[in-house]
């Protein structure tokens, strides 16, 4: 049995103070929660909120990481620096990041391996743009994102990894991808890892669905076979809405 996992991406919002604001009413909202709990804040906020999860059931992750181990590389973090810090999860190759910042299937690939030599747990985020899914290419570039970000990886490793198939057409647009068409290409997306690691690692993979996720829809979402989770973002910045997203059952 898969456990669920529901991440919370907050991207470029949040201070350290809002964070702790958010933290201290969202832990009581939560500490009942069936799966896991993780939220991704930006870098400026992660000491604060590992400080006020140390002890709960909420984990933190990172939005993005430097695959190398330190260096001259302006702006970047390292996968080291975030373990220091208590981190225990990286989002890597959001959508944002491949389309505004140059991100790449072969720099997902390092980050991947890197995040692992780290003991950080990688969140890998694949999925189409709406001219790939007008053109019907949806799973060939599911595919091509999964077999080239995961390329070299062992199979002991990537039956720990998440992945999140977000449509880049579902995210902040209010337009999620109807539960069946998401079931549709993560179901596929698991064939794909089957193909690479073996039918029984890619039975441990969890897969969470991405895009326009809220209260009202994450139950039917859910209720998928192959969905295993979510990762939100509007709908993670206010712990009542987060928290009935996590309580969802
Ligand atoms: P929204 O939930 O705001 O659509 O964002 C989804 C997302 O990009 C999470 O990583």
């Amino acid at each position: 049995m898969r456990k669920p996992i529901i991440a919370g991406n907050w991207k470029m919002f949040k201070t350290a103070a809002e964070t702790e604001e958010f933290l201290t009413a969202f832990k009581p909202l939560v500490a009942e929660a069936k799966g896991e709990v993780l939220l991704c804040p930006p870098f400026t906020s992660l000491e604060t909120a590992v400080k006020v999860c140390r002890g709960t059931n909420i984990q933190v992750g990172a939005q993005n990481m430097h695959w190398e181990k330190e260096g001259a590389f302006t702006g970047e973090i390292a996968p080291g620096m975030l373990t220091a810090l208590g981190v225990t999860h990286c989002i890597i190759g959001h959508s944002e990041r491949r389309q505004y910042f140059g991100e790449t299937d072969e720099t997902v690939n390092k980050k991947v391996q890197a995040a692992f030599n780290y003991s950080l747990l990688p969140i890998v985020c694949v999925g189409e743009t709406l001219e790939e899914r007008e053109k019907g290419i949806s799973k060939e570039v599911c595919r091509r994102q999964v077999e080239q970000g995961l390329a070299g990886l062992e199979s002991a490793l990537a039956a720990k990894l998440v992945i999140a198939y977000e449509p880049v057409w579902a995210i902040g647009t209010g337009k999620t991808a109807s539960p069946a068409d998401a079931q549709e290409v993560i179901g596929y997306i698991r064939q794909v890892l089957g193909e690479m690691f073996g039918p029984e690692t890619a039975g441990q993979i969890r897969i969470q669905y991405g895009g326009s996720v809220k209260p009202d829809n994450i139950k039917e979402l859910m209720a998928q076979p192959d969905i295993d989770g979510a990762l939100v973002g509007g709908a993670s910045l206010k712990p009542e809405s987060f928290a009935a997203i996590v309580n969802f059952d």
